[in-house]
């Protein structure tokens, strides 16, 4: 995924190599890897599949949490995090941004936007506030403030490379009552350690951006967790969510519905904005399906096997 394959090609194949990794570094160009933050992956192993630039999301000098960030999309593919049990309330939000996109030498620190002008290298890099304003989508999480118990932990989610594009009627409505219940299955059942990696499935199609092809539009968000050591005394209606489960949602209520049928009952604003819980296996066939890749979002299926 972020590995360079020049040291395995034979010299012929050099050249051409050279100029490949010239176009990459101003296309999905590599900012470090994941390595910082590996313990935020279940068995330190990255999701499989995807391409972009990894980013170790760094606030206060520690790693917080890990994000796969698409340059030309403006946008995260997925940012993954250990869950801990919410306490306190939701922080005011300062939001950030993260500088070594815009300058690799920058120092690791996310850090929040200037009340002034922006630098042009951040704009070109990565969405800014302004793309977000006057808009018709609000910023949604991917890594939610709410599956955090520690307060920097919480601040830290609200930088713009862990947000995408998401209609109100989603964020407010079937994925925040997704975000809550996985609250409290993983508060109530997960005895151990919970991994949780979210992401974006996109369009088919290309026409759906904030602004002038500034920051692309998913069209669902996909959702998945991870917990091995679990309380096997489960309720009924908990039997298929551990150690493992996901969900996709909506982002549009025009969407077709085969990958998430849309219920009639809902409230109006929040009509065909659901979301469908599904098993890891199901996740990970649409995501091939929509992406054209293999992707694995956790080792070994979160099976608990080495
Ligand atoms: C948002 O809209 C208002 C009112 O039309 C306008 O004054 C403001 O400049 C816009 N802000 C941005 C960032 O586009
Ligand atoms: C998260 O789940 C726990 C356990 O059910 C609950 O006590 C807590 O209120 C939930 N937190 C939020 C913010 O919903
Ligand atoms: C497991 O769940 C059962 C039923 O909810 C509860 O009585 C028990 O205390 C739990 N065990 C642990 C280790 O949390
Ligand atoms: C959904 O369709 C309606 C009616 O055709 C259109 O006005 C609206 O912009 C569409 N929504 C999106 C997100 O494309």
């Amino acid at each position: 995924m972020y590995k360079s394959a020049a040291a395995m090609s034979p010299l012929g194949a050099l050249l051409p190599l050279v100029l490949v990794a010239a176009w990459c570094s101003v296309g999905e160009a590599d900012v470090g890897d994941f390595a910082p933050c590996l313990q935020v992956f279940y068995k330190s192993w990255p999701p499989k599949g995807l391409t972009g630039s990894p980013v170790c999301q760094r606030y206060h000098n520690e790693y917080r949490f890990a994000t796969l960030y698409s340059r030309p999309r403006r946008s995260p593919w997925f940012s993954a995090y250990l869950y801990s049990a919410p306490a306190g309330k939701r922080p005011t939000p300062s939001w950030m941004f993260e500088p070594q996109l815009a300058n690799p030498g920058a120092e690791g620190n996310m850090i929040p936007f200037p009340s002034g002008p922006l630098d042009q290298n951040v704009v070109e890099s990565q969405a800014v506030e302004p793309d977000y304003i006057n808009s018709t989508y609000t910023r949604g999480h991917l890594n939610p403030s709410l599956h955090h118990q520690m307060h920097q932990d919480r601040a830290a989610t609200f930088t713009l490379t862990n947000v995408v594009p998401q209609k109100a009627g989603s964020n407010d409505g079937p994925w925040e009552d997704l975000e809550n219940n996985v609250n409290k299955s993983l508060a109530t059942f997960c005895l151990g350690e919970a991994h949780v990696v979210t992401g974006v499935i996109p369009y088919r199609s290309d026409g759906h951006w904030l602004g002038d092809r500034r920051v692309a539009v998913p069209e669902y968000m996909w959702s998945a967790y991870c917990c091995p050591d679990y309380n096997h005394s489960l309720p009924q209606e908990l039997r298929e969510a551990f150690p493992t489960h996901a969900a996709i949602g909506r982002n549009d209520r025009n969407s077709t519905e085969e990958i998430v049928p849309v219920s009639r009952e809902a409230k109006k604003q929040f009509r065909g904005y659901d979301v469908r819980r599904m098993s890891l296996k199901t996740l990970e066939e649409h995501l091939k399906e929509r992406l054209g890749a293999d992707i694995s979002v956790f080792h070994e299926q979160c099976s608990g096997s080495d």
